[in-house]
């Protein structure tokens, strides 16, 4: 949700800012902007993708050696290059960008109009920096102090990033509830949203905390809380290789973090699963075994993609553990005044570690008492830093706006803590305990197997890509999965699609049912096989379209499906790992075959960092 990139230091900034939003574009990308500091302030932005910016500079004189530069999506005002960020001041000295939203800025523009303000842009960066402005020029203070008295005002979220033409080697930077990461080079700092800008040049970063100012020159870093008092930047080593943000050989992120998949699941058990001497191991859980098994609820929050990871992980919670579990969505749980009781568990799955409902409905559990156990894949993100203990996913960096690899190794992740706290409880025998690690050491293996389907399920898109609507139904496990696949269709496709419960569709969608709507049966072989060949008679019945992702060796529902793909045989906890894959491809193809950017579809952000 915006992404922001920042550079002081003897390199040329445009280039470096150039390249860090082209990697930060995942984030928002309706508008974007740079502002150079080189004998004056030069501001430039536009509206469309950063390479019409980049376009749109080709010949212009963007020399400097600091700057600023901002990928947008929308939140006050439509996308256009007058509410692209970076803004100016009314004196037109300073320039600045921002992620989040401000909550109090119709009140803050209210006052500033009254005072002779002008207001260009009809966003809440305009009225956050004329606020900084108006405070530096009545107290007659720095910008530092003016930032800091602004922001003790200001309500909302923010990272928000200064350059001020008085002050040419310094960029003032703040942050709370946005992401904000500094990277420390020799003689020259890096400022990103995440750390994909920064790691080709350094690999030493401070993540900065809310409530924290930084002040960022070529050779120095002072960090300080709103308090005026100086903190010690705390620097971590990043984790990860230049590789791993790049297509590498791929069209598209999307379809290469599809088909990293057997790796990213192999990472993500790699030290956790030991199948050959029946032990997981995860420090996580281990130091918080006895509130987890003996917790009287399980509460699972999360948004999105996430959430349905969290749907499937209550599936096998309850069945493996026997604790009562809640799925809930973070933004109905934060604004609902949930009871939460000490004994309580949380479980908070993300994959950004960003996601803004999903932080604040975290704040609000820990308040009442419970432990806060965070699923996440960022490392060091905001959610993996307020969480009591947790569990990385290992996915990697996930670039393509849909989530897909994230997904599985949230699956993953959950799985292992369901069976982790199962034995520890006893809720488990140990000849189920064995099988289930046996068929999670096998899970790598058969998603790539899976993978080979997708020149067969490239097919069933070309088919099916005139279609208007879809439905996507499964029981029990594979439940979770037709809202996930109905999901990923929506975003890349922009085709309608609802995922349901397949006998719950009798109570009502099936009244949509007829020769042209495309209906895709999640039906993998599991406790509830006989009742899901029942559904896809009650479809056929009326004419509808079945698509139908089965279990290898599959003759019945084969017999009666318009068309098949299958995945290997599985445990039915593990299949959902497998038959998402065929479902995230079908995504993909729709998508490619109507010639839309699957990597970046419209209205969407990676990271969702607005309420
Ligand atoms: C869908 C998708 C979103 C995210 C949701 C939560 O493909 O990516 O639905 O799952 O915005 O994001 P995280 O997991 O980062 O909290």
């Amino acid at each position: 949700m915006c992404g922001i990139v920042a550079y002081v230091g003897p390199k040329e900034a445009y280039p470096v800012i150039l390249k860090g939003l082209k990697r930060l574009e995942y984030r928002g990308y309706d508008s974007s902007g740079v502002a150079l500091l080189n004998s004056g302030l030069k501001v430039f932005k536009k509206k469309g993708k950063v390479a019409e910016l980049e376009d749109s500079l080709v010949g212009k004189d963007v020399h400097a050696h600091i700057g600023i530069g901002h990928t947008r999506w929308a939140t006050h005002g439509e996308p256009s290059d007058r509410n692209a960020h970076p803004h100016q001041s009314e004196n037109g000295k300073l320039a600045m960008i921002h992620n989040g939203i401000i909550e109090n800025y119709s009140q803050l523009k209210n006052e500033l109009i009254k005072k002779g303000y002008h207001f260009i842009s009809d966003t809440d960066t305009e009225v956050l920096l004329k606020f900084i402005e108006d405070i530096q020029q009545n107290n007659n203070c720095t910008l530092e102090e003016a930032v800091r008295i602004a922001l003790k005002r200001v309500v909302g979220a923010y990272v928000i990033v200064l350059i001020d033409q008085d002050n040419p080697d310094t960029l003032i930077a703040a942050r709370k509830g946005s992401p904000l990461v500094i990277g420390i080079g020799k003689g020259e700092h890096f400022l990103a949203s995440d750390a994909s800008p920064i790691i080709e040049y350094t690999k030493e970063v401070v993540y900065v905390n809310d409530y924290e100012l930084a002040i960022i020159r070529p050779d120095e870093l002072i960090l300080k809380n709103l308090g005026n008092e100086k903190i010690t930047p705390y620097v971590t080593k990043l984790d990860m290789e230049l590789a791993a943000i790049e297509k590498g050989g791929y069209d598209h992120f999307m379809l290469k973090e599809i088909f990293e998949q057997p790796d990213t699941i192999f990472d993500c058990l790699r030290g956790r699963l030991d199948a050959a001497n029946a032990s997981i191991t995860m420090a996580g859980v281990q130091n918080n075994i006895d509130q987890i098994k003996n917790a009287s609820r399980i509460i699972i929050i999360a948004c999105g993609t996430s959430w349905h990871a969290g749907l499937l992980a209550e599936y096998i919670f309850e069945e493996l553990c026997r604790i009562p579990v809640e799925v809930e969505y973070a933004s109905e749980f934060r604004y609902r005044n949930p009871v939460v009781r000490p004994g309580d568990v949380i479980i908070a799955v993300s994959q950004s570690g960003e996601t803004a409902d999903t932080l604040v409905a975290i704040e609000k559990a820990k308040e009442q008492g419970a432990l806060i156990f965070g699923v996440v894949n960022v490392v060091g993100s905001s959610i993996a830093r307020i969480s009591n203990a947790g569990a990385y996913t290992h996915a990697g960096p996930e670039i393509g706006v849909a989530s897909t690899k994230a997904f599985t190794a949230q699956l993953v992740v959950l799985t292992l803590i369901a069976l982790k706290v199962a034995h520890a409880k006893g809720s488990i025998d140990t000849q189920r305990f064995v099988h289930l690690l046996n068929e999670l050491h096998d899970i790598p293996e058969k998603v790539k197997a899976t993978l080979q389907t997708a020149d067969a399920v490239k097919k069933l898109a070309e088919k099916n890509k005139d279609a208007k609507d879809f439905l996507y139904l499964g029981r029990g496990y594979n439940f979770p999965i037709a809202l996930e696949g109905a999901l990923k269709l929506k975003e890349i496709s922009y085709i309608h699609a609802e995922g349901y419960p397949a006998a719950e569709m009798k109570h009502g969608p099936i009244a949509l049912v007829d020769e042209t709507l495309p209906v895709v049966f999640v039906a993998t072989k599991d406790s509830y096989h006989e009742k899901i060949v029942s559904n896809i008679q009650e479809i056929k019945a009326r004419k509808g379209k079945v698509i139908a992702i089965v279990t290898e060796g599959d003759d019945t529902i084969t017999a009666m499906a318009d068309d098949v793909i299958a995945v290997p045989e599985a445990d039915e906890i593990m299949a959902p790992i497998l038959s998402v894959i065929p479902l995230q491809l079908l995504a993909y193809y729709i998508g490619i075959a109507k010639d839309l950017d699957v990597d970046k579809p419209r209205n969407l952000a990676k990271s969702v960092t607005v309420e």
